[in-house]
């Protein structure tokens, strides 16, 4: 079974659409091993996104994920990582497929309502930066 980290993003908490995205989550077929809401501050947004810091929107998308509270999880499920790519659409909520939640939830390319790690080692290192091992359930 695999994990992968995701969280929903400011404007989506903002706009009252934790509850509905977290039961599409549910929906899916993802099961639910951690989670918390939590206030990034400018430094956890700033190391957590640190793979990002030569992009030209690094600046913009720190500042964006510090602006308000978000909510952190970790999911399982068989091929988590890509599946949940899958599920949650493309990057830019207009060119995302029909029934994902960045299609539905999403407002632009920046504010996109939800995060997925793109690979097993990034799903690790996102965790790890959230939870500790006796927060995720067994
Ligand atoms: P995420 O990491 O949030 O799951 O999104 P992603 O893999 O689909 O996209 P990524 O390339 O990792 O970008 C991270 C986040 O940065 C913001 N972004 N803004 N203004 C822009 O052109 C731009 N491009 C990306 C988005 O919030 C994106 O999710
Ligand atoms: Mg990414």
């Amino acid at each position: 079974m695999e994990r992968t980290y995701t969280m929903i993003k400011p404007e989506a908490v903002a706009d009252g659409n934790a509850g509905k995205i977290i039961a599409r989550i549910e929906a899916g077929g993802y099961r639910i091993v951690a989670m918390k809401l939590t206030h990034l501050t400018q430094k956890d947004a700033e190391a957590f996104y640190e793979v990002h810091k030569e992009r030209p929107f690094y600046g913009e998308l720190t500042a964006y994920m510090c602006g308000g509270p978000i909510v952190a999880m970790v999911l399982e499920k068989d091929n988590c990582v890509n599946a949940y790519r899958q599920f949650i659409g493309a990057t830019n909520p207009a060119e995302a497929a029909e029934g994902t939640i960045r299609k539905d939830f999403g407002k632009s390319i920046g504010e996109n309502a939800i995060h997925a790690s793109d690979s097993n080692e990034n799903a690790a290192r996102e965790v790890s930066f959230f939870f500790s091992e006796r927060e995720l359930v067994g």
